[in-house]
């Protein structure tokens, strides 16, 4: 099955002392850092945007997951991806133009490409997608707040994405985001997902490096 990938999500750090924190999970064997980006208008909260991006992009070598939570995505995207993002992720019921051509301009300016879905949306609008996607991030909670429960259902919903990327043949990750704890991690990489976002199982764990580990071998 092989190691899942670990992206702490920096919702869940302080963001007075956002830099620590940073640095902190990469000592303690985060593969990504997840970026959550929200607007108060696709999500009902607001987090950070582009400058907090840009200010963390030189305090470590990891590359930077940004989670775009905001209408319309496709009028910042070369903003983000200049201020440092590696990943960048739009919401599939965000976007006003063709999804597949946002995810080929993310490409076009050199990043890689990601699109998400909400609990709600059906699996199926992916299928054609997938071409277009280095990463699908599938949400196992609805979008807005760390901290909430894993959605069961997104057991079933991840099995139906790794069916679909699996008969395209194609390399494209699959990212699991909302109430991943070390307890449900290992049932969420036999369904297929290798890139784990954990935002307060990480940042509420005495021991982060035994956490993220422990997630990683789930
Ligand atoms: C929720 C965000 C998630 C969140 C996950 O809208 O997209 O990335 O930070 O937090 P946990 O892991 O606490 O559910
Ligand atoms: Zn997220």
């Amino acid at each position: 099955m092989g190691k899942a990938l670990i992206a702490p999500s920096i919702l869940s750090a302080d963001f007075s002392a956002m830099g620590n924190a940073v640095k902190e999970i990469e000592n303690c064997g985060a593969d990504l850092v997840h970026c959550d980006v929200m607007d108060g208008v696709f999500v009902p909260n607001i987090t950070f945007g582009i400058k907090m991006v840009k200010d963390i992009k030189p305090l470590t070598k990891l590359p930077l997951d940004v989670h775009l939570m905001i209408v319309e995505p496709e009028r910042y995207l070369k903003q983000f991806i200049d201020a440092g993002a590696d990943y960048l992720t739009v919401h599939y019921e965000a976007c006003k133009r063709k999804v597949s051509d946002v995810l080929d301009e993310i490409r076009a300016l050199g990043a890689k490409s990601a699109v998400s879905i909400k609990p709600d949306t059906p699996t199926e609008v992916l299928k054609d997608l997938i071409p277009h996607a280095d990463m699908i991030l599938l949400m196992s909670v609805y979008p807005g707040f760390g901290g909430q429960k894993f959605i069961e259902n997104s057991i079933e919903r991840l099995e139906e994405i790794t069916k679909m990327i699996k008969e395209s043949g194609l390399n494209v990750l699959l990212e699991i985001d909302g109430g991943v704890t070390e307890e449900n991690a290992g049932k969420i990489i036999k369904a297929g997902a290798n890139v784990l976002v954990a935002g307060s199982t990480v940042f509420k764990a005495q021991d982060k490096k035994a956490t993220i580990n422990n997630l990683k071998n789930a």
